[in-house]
């Protein structure tokens, strides 16, 4: 087999280099929470590949799904003709969305898609055509979902002009000064001397900020969205692509706050490892359109369905929603204690197994580290574990583990981490 050196070569000379990777090294095979590159390198898995294993690489139950409809069939397209795993993943979904109103589920393959859905399923409802998103939002790479997004470097920059009508807020953060109130202003001064609520279709937000550095949305914040909505007829979209299926240790992270929003998109973790993605809405809603103007030929393909299928049922038995919460807490407890000895990590963020350290020079909120993030996760991925960054500012390192990981797996993982972080402090 080929070195991960002359892979890196024909990936270099063969693809653009805007598909960044965080990685140099070449995955072989993986199972539940280690991957093994071309060389044999064994690492443990912190990213389940952008929280998308939840259940760990290759769930025997996935898997097995997935090859059972294989042997049936790959695709019809459900608009020629439609097939059970869409109709039963759409029916069970259905039944988990957070709320008691009616819903309806429609599939496409990838979480940009499902948030441009979710927009024109809004349009189309409301007859309204703008737009609110919250700054540090990551909605996805589409020229729509670029718009939403709230990070310029590296998504945005050089690539608009993007679609008119999309307005953003700041999102709460307490932790850089901005509180539930801060926000609830600008949304009302958004209001006064931008665009009248009687124009607005959809207000797009993230229960947990993704991209964006792992921040939470307080219940009481999404009430009071979800009362502003109510009030002016805006379409509340809450965005759980990352956040969905047991992450936060619910199924869905809007649980948390008893919040029931109008449309939810989901994707990621949904099919375990299997492109699918969809949007839950009130039925109302998600009926408003006419047949043909949603869909598409590859929308909820019959392997990725029948891997959700799966998932759900992986979930359900392996009591993956009190694990994320274990894991959490294993998390917290490490973090706490190496935050105690280094100053630099500043804030600790921990949504059930969606967890976050931020690092800053000398304690200080407002002087972010985000070189001192870069040569951390390098360092750590040298000896064998690999986490992501993200953030704004790209000073977090944050932590998405498989829902399903050994325990001693996270044990390793974390003890890699800090040494990591004692290792690059003391080269200065
Ligand atoms: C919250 C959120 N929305 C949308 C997306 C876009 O999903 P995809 O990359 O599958 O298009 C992502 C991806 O990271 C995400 O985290």
């Amino acid at each position: 087999m080929a070195s991960n050196k002359e892979l890196l070569a024909i990936r270099e000379a063969a693809t653009p280099r805007g598909v960044g990777t965080q990685t140099t090294v070449f995955a072989d095979k993986a199972k539940n929470a280690e991957i093994w590159d071309v060389e044999g390198n064994r690492y443990i898995d912190i990213a389940a590949g952008i929280a998308v294993v939840n259940t760990g690489h290759n769930h025997p139950r996935v898997v097995a799904a997935v090859k059972a409809q294989l042997d049936r069939f790959s695709h019809t397209c459900f608009q020629v003709v439609p097939y059970d795993v869409y109709v039963r993943l759409a029916e069970r979904l259905n039944s988990l969305a957070p709320g008691d109103t009616p819903k309806k589920t429609m599939f496409l393959t990838t979480g940009a898609e499902a948030v441009e859905n979710a927009i024109k399923i809004s349009r189309k409802f409301t007859g309204r055509s703008a737009v609110i998103a919250f700054g540090g939002a990551f909605h996805g790479r589409t020229l729509m979902c670029l718009a939403l997004t709230g990070k310029v470097v590296p998504y945005k920059a050089g690539f608009g002009p993007f679609p008119a009508e999309v307005f953003h807020v700041p999102y709460r953060i307490d932790y850089h000064g901005v509180t539930v109130e801060d926000s609830l202003a600008a949304l009302e001064n958004l209001f006064k001397s931008d665009v009248e609520p009687s124009r607005v279709a959809a207000m797009i937000i993230e229960p947990v900020q993704g991209e964006g550095g792992f921040y939470q949305a307080p219940a009481e914040f999404l009430q009071a969205l979800r009362r502003l909505c109510d009030e002016h007829g805006i379409v509340m979209i809450a965005d759980e692509i990352q956040t969905g299926f047991a992450r936060t240790g619910k199924l869905f992270a809007m649980e948390h706050s008893g919040v029931e929003p109008d449309l939810m998109t989901v994707a990621k973790s949904l099919a375990g490892g299997f492109p699918l993605s969809g949007v839950i809405g009130k039925a109302d809603i998600m009926d408003f359109t006419d047949p043909g103007g949603l869909g598409g030929t590859y929308g909820g393909p019959p392997l990725s369905c029948a891997a959700g299928l799966a998932v759900l049922e992986v979930i359900e038995e392996e009591k993956l929603c009190d694990k994320a919460l274990a894991i959490g807490e294993s998390i917290r407890a490490w973090a706490t204690e190496t935050q105690a000895e280094h100053d630099c990590i500043g804030d600790i963020r921990i949504t059930g197994a969606m967890c976050a350290i931020e690092f800053v020079k000398g304690g200080d909120a407002n002087s972010p580290d985000a070189d001192l993030v870069k040569r951390v996760a390098a360092e750590a991925l040298a000896n064998g574990v690999i986490f992501l960054t993200c953030g704004v500012r790209g000073n977090v390192i944050r932590f998405l583990p498989p829902l399903t990981i050994e325990p001693e797996l996270l044990d390793e993982a974390l003890a890699v981490l800090r040494n990591a972080i004692v290792a690059v402090k003391s080269r200065g």
